[in-house]
C-alpha cells in the first residue's frame, strides 16, 4: 500500500511503499515537473530556469491518485502530477556509499576468461535485424569491446561499421589511419614484437572514445589482437593496494603528441579517473605517449611510480587478456576509455593490413538506449 506524507515545514515528502520510503525535496520536485508550462511537449526540454521559480518553494499538499501522485506547490499554488513509477525509478534518498572505483551498471567486469565467449556479431545480420544490432551494442556497452564478423573485404568498410552506431571522429590522423605491416625474416625482430597493451591517443583531450579497427589482408602467422579490461585492472589494483589505487586516481598524468609538423597534443589528466562520487570512468595508459609527469608531489613520486608500474605489470598479467584472431573481413570495436587493446608478437612472414577508425561513444550509447526506448513503447503498445 503506497502513502505520502509531507513534512510539516513543507521542505520535503516521504513517499511509502511497501518494501521502501523515498524522500523528495520540493526545490526538487518543481524542477523536475512535466507539465507543459515546464517542459517542452515536443522535445522535452525545460522551458523554465531556476531563478523562475520560487526560493521558497514548497510543498502544500500531496495526495496520491492512482498511480499519480498529485502536488501542490506554494507560493505559486501551481499543482502538477507525477507519476509513481517515474519517482520510483528516479528516487535519490540512498544513503549507502559504494567504495571508490565504483562501476555503473550495466558494466561487467571481465578477464581472460571471457575468451570462451567473445561478444561478436555478424555485420551482414546486425545491418539488417534491430534485434541484433541491439544485443551487440549491450554487449559493447557491457564488455568495452566487440567482435565483427562476415563483413567486406574491400577499403572503407571500416565507416559501415560506425554506421552501425554514429560518426567518425576525424582527427590530424584523417577520417581513418592505415596500419599495414610487412613481416619478413629481415624486420620480424622489429615487427615480431607485441605493443604493451593501451589506449589511444590518451594525449586529446577529450580522448576519442571509441576505436574500430578492420581487417583487409592477415597472411602472418601470430599478430593477434589483444585485449585488457582497463576497468578490472584498475580494481585488482585497488584490491592489492589502495594506496597505489588512490595516487593515480588523485594525480594527473601528462601526455603528449608532437610527432607531425604543426601539430601538439598535450592532455592533463589522471591514468585512473574516477567521478566525484568514485565512479570508475576512465583509464588512460600508453607509456609511448606518457609526458613528464609534474603534478605528483615529490614525497608522492616515488609512490606514484610504483603504482605506475604495478598497473603495468596487472595489464600485463595473461590472466587478464583476451586475445582474437581477425580475419580479413573481421573487425573489432572497443570502449577506448575502458578497455586497453595491442598486437601480439608475429612468428612468420606475411602481410597484415588494418583500417582503424575513431567514433564517440556517447552515440553508441545513444543509439542503444534510443533502440531500448522504441522496444518498450512496442512492447507497450
Ligand atoms: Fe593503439
Amino acid at each position: 500500500m503506497t502513502s505520502v506524507n509531507v513534512d510539516p515545514s513543507g521542505d520535503h515528502l516521504t513517499l511509502n511503499t511497501a518494501n521502501s520510503a523515498h524522500r523528495f525535496h520540493a526545490i526538487w520536485l518543481r524542477d523536475n515537473a512535466g507539465d507543459a508550462e515546464t517542459r517542452a511537449s515536443g522535445n522535452g526540454q525545460r522551458l523554465i530556469a531556476l531563478r523562475d521559480i520560487p526560493r521558497d518553494t514548497r510543498i502544500g499538499s500531496a495526495d496520491l491518485k492512482g498511480a499519480t501522485l498529485e502536488v501542490r506547490f506554494e507560493p505559486e499554488g501551481k499543482v502538477v502530477d507525477y507519476e509513481l513509477d517515474w519517482l520510483d525509478a528516479h528516487s535519490y534518498d540512498d544513503t549507502s556509499s559504494p567504495p571508490r572505483g565504483w562501476t555503473a551498471p550495466g558494466v561487467e567486469l571481465w578477464d581472460a576468461g571471457l575468451m570462451r565467449d567473445v561478444p561478436t556479431g555478424d555485420l551482414a545480420e546486425l545491418s539488417r535485424d534491430s534485434g541484433a544490432l541491439r544485443h551487440w551494442l549491450e554487449q559493447v556497452n557491457r564488455f568495452g569491446f566487440g567482435k565483427l564478423v562476415n563483413g567486406p573485404v574491400e577499403e572503407g568498410a571500416v565507416f559501415k561499421i560506425v554506421d552501425l552506431f554514429g560518426y567518425v571522429r576525424e582527427t590530424n590522423y584523417g577520417r581513418h589511419f592505415e596500419v599495414r605491416t610487412q613481416v619478413n625474416p629481415t624486420n620480424l625482430a622489429y615487427t615480431g614484437l607485441g605493443l604493451q597493451a593501451h589506449t589511444d591517443n590518451p594525449y586529446r583531450d577529450p580522448v576519442p572514445t571509441v576505436q574500430v579497427l578492420y581487417c583487409l589482408e592477415s597472411s602472418a602467422a601470430g599478430g593477434e589482437n589483444m585485449v585488457v579490461d582497463g576497468f578490472a585492472a584498475a580494481r585488482r589494483l585497488r584490491d592489492e593496494n589502495e594506496d597505489y589505487f588512490n595516487v593515480l586516481a588523485d594525480h594527473c598524468a601528462r601526455f603528449e603528441y608532437a610527432g607531425d609538423t604543426g601539430v601538439c597534443l598535450t592532455s592533463r589528466r589522471p591514468m585512473i579517473e574516477l567521478a566525484p562520487d568514485g565512479e570508475l570512468v576512465a583509464v588512460r595508459f600508453n607509456n609511448r605517449s606518457m609526458a613528464a609527469v609534474t603534478d605528483v608531489p615529490f614525497d608522492k613520486m616515488a609512490t606514484y611510480y610504483a603504482a605506475y608500474r604495478c598497473l603495468g605489470e596487472i595489464i600485463d598479467d595473461e590472466a587478464m587478456e583476451v586475445t582474437f584472431r581477425l580475419a580479413p573481413g573481421e573487425a573489432f570495436v572497443v570502449d577506448n576509455t575502458r578497455v586497453l587493446h595491442a598486437r601480439k608478437g608475429y612468428s612468420g612472414e606475411g602481410t597484415r593490413w588494418l583500417q582503424g577508425c575513431y567514433a564517440d561513444k556517447d552515440g553508441l550509447r545513444s543509439t542503444y538506449d534510443a533502440m531500448c526506448r522504441a522496444q518498450k513503447r512496442e512492447a507497450a503498445e
